[in-house]
Parts: structure tokens; C-alpha cells; sequence
């Protein structure tokens, strides 16, 4: 019998339910190309469920989601919902719930592809950022005293415990050789600031390298990071940081890859239920618009078959992602690439299921 995978859909709000329709068509391209089966359950949670019914995601979703192989997740985020109530009631709340520990974030540049950085080729553009997923100020440990008085005062901690560094520096240790690359692992952090949370970071990054001797080790302040990101992206292989520096320089890795059209990443759960999503936002003044890039949506769906075991079909639509690219778009922006949204989709899904 044909192997199937069970895969949980949340498109979302904005442009999140258009770019994963193309992921979904990309799939099916692939799937029918290697023989596997797809079992698609889509799921509405997002801002118009929430202004609907007044639910965002109920504990019994939760316990759904986690029967399912992965999750392709499109954007959350909606103009007419206060800030925060979605990003925290469906991401974070899955990303904490399924125990999605790492954050895997890829910076490419394809070939064809535009980026600030000129003298710069795809062979220089080319690292992963590990970033943690559960801990760190996202933890939304804190409150406030003598709110909305002259003597107030709000605090947010920043947690950081042994075994949550411990098991995201394992991970892109293990995760740097089995990329076997430039067998370098970097931390990104500021202990020279952040004394308490990034020696504990340091000292565990120190010791774990032990166990590593293959793999060199490296340091640097998340702000001289961000510089050479720009200046000198080659010397970067994989990059392991804590959640709030691993959400900051993930956006200017996107923009060094030419754009959020194409960036995507996983919430991984090694032992668990996966998310992969583009790594942009809702995008709500292009909805429905049939103008948004599809290409991070489906490059996340081509992580997603990664982790799927489904290497071969990864690789397909990473092949039908760079044909795409070099030899048909004329940018990555949004209603600027030459084609629609769908029309980018219909030629991934046609070179994946041929090249
Ligand atoms: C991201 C996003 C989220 C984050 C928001 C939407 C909560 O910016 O996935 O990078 O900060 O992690
Ligand atoms: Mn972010």
C-alpha cells in the first residue's frame, strides 16, 4: 500500500489561504510523481473564525492536531483583531504546546534571485538559523504594577533553562553535521549584556561542543551578527540563538534571500508534530488579490517533505522552486514577479512533477 501522510492544514488569515493553496498543489504534484498519498484536514482557525465565534484555538484542537504526521500553517495576523490575540492564541500557543523547541529557519539565495547584497552569489548566501522556540522572553513571563499610572512599571522575563538550551544547542550540533556543510556551528548571543540567561547559554554551548570535535564552534554578539549577515554571510554555516535574537535576525535573513516571498521554516518537534510555514506575515493589503509570491509557502511544504522522509520529492520542489526563480520571475515582491500567484504555483507544481 501506497505510504500516506496525514497532514494538518491551517491556512489562516490574509494571503495565508492563497500561498498554501499553492503549497497544496505543489504537494499533489509531487505526491503523484513518488506515490504517496496526501490526507488533508483543514482546519479555519484564524481572525474571521475569532471575530465569528470569539474562539481562537480551542484546548480540543490542540489534542486534534496532535494525531497528524505535520501541520502547514499559511499566516496569522488580521487588521480588525488587537495585536497579539491571534499570534499568541494559535502560533505560540502551538509552537508551545507541541513542544516545537527549534525553529528552523534556512537563508538561501537562489540563483536569478535579487538581494541588497550584489557582489554576493548563492555560494556565499547559504545558512540555517536554530533558533529556540519555547523560552526566552516568549514565555510572556512578567506583568505589570500600577498599570496605566505615572509610577508604572512592566516587566518581561527572560527564561532560559538548562534543559531547553540544552536540547536547541544538541540539536544544531547534530543538525550542522548532518548538513555537512562548513561543519560550523555559531552561536549568536550577547553575553557581554545578558550575564545571567547567556552565560548559562555559553557555558551549555561550551560543554556540548565537546561532544562535537567535528564541528568548529564559534561566537558572536547577536548585533555584530546582524552586521556581518549583511558584510560577510559566507562566513556562516549554522547559527544557533535564543528565541527573541532568532525572530530578529531571521527577517534580515529573509531580506538577504531576496525577500519574505521566499523565506520559510519549520517549528520542529523532533520527537513530535511539526509546523512548517512561511516565515512572512498576513500580508492583508494584498488578500485576495492573486498578486502575494507563493514560493515561501511552498518552499516551507518542501521542508515539510523533508521531514516527511520524502527527500526525493524535497528535492524536486526545491529543483522547480530554482527553475522557477532564475529562468520566469522577475522579482520576488509581491505583484511584481510577472505572474500571479497561481501562475507561480502552476509552474512549480509542472517543473516538480517533471524535473
Ligand atoms: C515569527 C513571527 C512570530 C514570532 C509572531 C507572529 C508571534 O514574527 O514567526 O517570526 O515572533 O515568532
Ligand atoms: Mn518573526
Amino acid at each position: 500500500m501506497a505510504r500516506t501522510h496525514n497532514i494538518a492544514v491551517i491556512p489562516g488569515d490574509g494571503t495565508g489561504p492563497e500561498v498554501i493553496a499553492e503549497a497544496i498543489k505543489v504537494l499533489k504534484a509531487v505526491a503523484a510523481r513518488n506515490g504517496f498519498l496526501l490526507d488533508l484536514h483543514e482546519y479555519d482557525f484564524g481572525g474571521e473564525r475569532y471575530k465569528r465565534t470569539g474562539e481562537v484555538l480551542p484546548d480540543s484542537a490542540i489534542e486534534e492536531l496532535r494525531g497528524f504526521d505535520v501541520i502547514l500553517l499559511g499566516a496569522v495576523g488580521h487588521p480588525e483583531v488587537a495585536p497579539g490575540i491571534l499570534e499568541k492564541g494559535i502560533l505560540l500557543k502551538l509552537r508551545f504546546a507541541l513542544d516545537q523547541y527549534i525553529n528552523l529557519r534556512p537563508v538561501k539565495l537562489y540563483p536569478g534571485v535579487d538581494t541588497p547584497l550584489k557582489d554576493k552569489g548563492p555560494e556565499d548566501i547559504d545558512f540555517v538559523v536554530v533558533r529556540e522556540n519555547t523560552e526566552g522572553l516568549y514565555c510572556g513571563a512578567g506583568g505589570f504594577h500600577k498599570k496605566g499610572t505615572p509610577d508604572e512599571v512592566a516587566v518581561q522575563e527572560m527564561i532560559a533553562t538548562r534543559k531547553g538550551v540544552e536540547r536547541c544547542i544538541r540539536y544544531a550540533f547534530e543538525y550542522t553535521r548532518k548538513r555537512d556543510k562548513g561543519k560550523l556551528l555559531t552561536m549568536s548571543g550577547k553575553t557581554n549584556v545578558l550575564t545571567y540567561v547567556q552565560d548559562l547559554w555559553w557555558r551549555c554551548f561550551q560543554e556540548v561542543a565537546k561532544e562535537y570535535p567535528d564541528i568548529k564552534s564559534d561566537y558572536a554578539h547577536v548585533d555584530a551578527t546582524c552586521m556581518w549577515m549583511v558584510k560577510n554571510p559566507e562566513w556562516f554555516d549554522v547559527i544557533v540563538t535564543n528565541n527573541m535574537f532568532g525572530d530578529i535576525i531571521t527577517d534580515l535573513g529573509a531580506m538577504i534571500q531576496g525577500g519574505m516571498g521566499i523565506a520559510a521554516g519549520g517549528n520542529v518537534n523532533p520527537e513530535g508534530v511539526s509546523m512548517f510555514e512561511p516565515i512572512g506575515g498576513s500580508a492583508p493589503k494584498y488578500t485576495g488579490k492573486n498578486v502575494i509570491n507563493p514560493l515561501a509557502a511552498i518552499c516551507a511544504a518542501g521542508m515539510m517533505l523533508e521531514f516527511l522522509d520524502e527527500g526525493e520529492a524535497a528535492q524536486q520542489v526545491e529543483n522547480a522552486v530554482i527553475k522557477v526563480v532564475s529562468e520566469k520571475l522577475e522579482t520576488l515582491s509581491a505583484g511584481r514577479m510577472g505572474y500571479s500567484t497561481t501562475e507561480v504555483g502552476d509552474m512549480v507544481a509542472d517543473f516538480a512533477a517533471a524535473i
